[in-house]
Formats: structure tokens, sequence, C-alpha cells
């Protein structure tokens, strides 16, 4: 499966060369040198499953990974979208503090699907290209925990109380939407390689030092009471080196961030 793997990727013409590593023994060749590490592993969901229910598993393969993280390639960047993200991003925060390696900044739980997610269905909404849609997602990346602020969409847009609760759960409810339409043969895989390139390429080109690289991603934050939060952050060579604040909120988002918070 690997050398397949590797093969099949070795085949688009990026100009990356593609190796393949596997399991515990090469994982340090995998890591060392990293600038940055995108974390995917872990086991998917099956109708009737919250992302909840993946934790005993996916926690462990997450730790087993940080742990080479923090030894290889302390400073790297690190895009975690294992699931749950809203208690792997934690689990992967106190492995780097127990190997003293822990940088807040450096440490992003992937919420970019919910993002790729809303620009799709509000475009559908608004009979408009979804490239040129841009809608923040806040809070976490599990049901009520996201949050879309169709208040901020770009271009700026206003719906109907209905356009905004039908919105709202779409966004919320995606990844089970996925979740059901495989029927026990896993959850969303391509929409999110294609949002995990799309951050991992913002990641990077704030590590080359693009100026004005913003992204909606899953943080250590002061922004609400939580210690993690997502909300956009500006992606520079340290990682997340601003997180911003939710900025304006209308009554709908104000009860849905504190339904999240809760
Ligand atoms: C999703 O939202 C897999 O959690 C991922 O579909």
């Amino acid at each position: 499966m690997l050398q397949g793997v590797t093969a099949d990727i070795s085949h688009m013409d990026t100009g990356a060369v593609v190796r393949g590593f596997l399991g515990q023994p090469q994982l340090e060749s995998a890591l060392t040198g990293m600038d940055l590490v995108v974390i995917p592993a872990g086991v998917p969901r099956k109708p009737g499953m919250t992302r909840d229910d993946l934790f005993k598993i996916n926690a462990g393969i997450v730790r087993t990974l940080c742990e080479g993280v923090a030894k290889c390639c302390p400073n790297a960047i690190v895009n975690l979208i294992s699931n749950p993200v809203n208690s792997t991003v934690p689990i992967a925060a106190e492995v780097f503090k127990k190997a003293g390696t822990y940088d807040p900044k450096r440490l992003l739980g992937v919420t970019m699907l919910d993002v790729v997610r809303a620009n799709t269905f509000v475009a559908e909404v608004l009979g408009l290209d979804p490239r040129e849609v841009d809608v923040p997602v806040v809070g976490g990346h599990a049901g009520v925990t996201i949050l879309p602020l169709l208040s901020q969409a770009k271009p700026p847009s206003s719906f109907t109380p209905e356009e905004t609760e039908y919105l709202t759960k779409r966004i919320q409810d995606g990844g089970t939407e996925v979740v059901q339409a495989k029927a026990g043969a896993g959850s969303a895989t391509l929409s999110m390689a294609y949002a995990a390139v799309k951050f991992a390429d913002a990641c990077l080109r704030g590590l080359r030092g693009d100026a004005g690289v913003v992204e909606c991603a899953f943080v250590a934050s002061e922004v609400t009471e939580l210690p993690f939060f997502a909300t956009k952050v500006r992606l520079g060579r340290r990682g997340a080196e601003e997180v911003y604040q939710l900025g304006p909120l209308n009554e709908y988002e104000r009860v849905g961030t504190a339904k999240g918070e809760k």
C-alpha cells in the first residue's frame, strides 16, 4: 500500500520530491529536517459516530507522531487534521510541553475544510463562483462548535433568517453529510485533502515570508475563555504569528459562539 501511494503521488508534476516511509522505525527519517508536518493519520468516522468517538485510537496516534516531531524537528509547524481536532490539538500541546518544545504559534488544527464548505454552500445560495467567496469559520471542528460568520462573508452579502439557519447547519454537518453518503466507507478524504493542501500552502507561503497570509485555524487563543479556538490567524515564519479577534458578530453569531463554548 505504501509503495503504491508513494508511486501514485510521485507522478504529480508539482516539483516536490516524493519519498515514502513506513511505521514507527522510519518515523525519524520521515521527520528529520522538516519545516512543516501535516498529520492526517487516524481512523475515520462511520455513520452514527461523532468525531469524539475516534478519540481513543486517534489520540494515541497523534501522541506518537508528536513525540517524533518533538525529537526530530522541534521547530516545525504542525498542521493537525486527525479527529477530533478539538481534542487532538490540546493533546499535541501537552506532548510538546512535556518534551519542552511547545510553541503555541507552531501548532495549528486544520479547520480549512469548514471554510471550503462554507464558501461552496454560500456561493450556491448567492449564485456566485465559490472562488469569489470567503467566509470566516470560527470556534472548533465539530457540530455546533463550527460557527461560520456569514455577516463577515466576502463579498458582503445579506441572508434571510432561513438562509442563515440552512447555511449554518449545513456547514456544521458537512462532515456528517459525507460520512452518511459514504455509508460506512469512511469520512471526507478528497475534499479534506484539497483543504489540507490549501492550508499547508498558506503555511508555506508564511514560512517563505510572504506578507498578509491570513487563514482560519484552531490554535491556542485568548480570544474567548477557551484555551483553544479557531479564528483567523496571520501565518508567518514562526507559524500563527497573530491571532485575530472575532470582529463584529450579529445576534445569531453571538448566540452561536456561546453555544460552541459550552
Ligand atoms: C470532516 O469535516 C474529516 O473531520 C473531517 O469531514
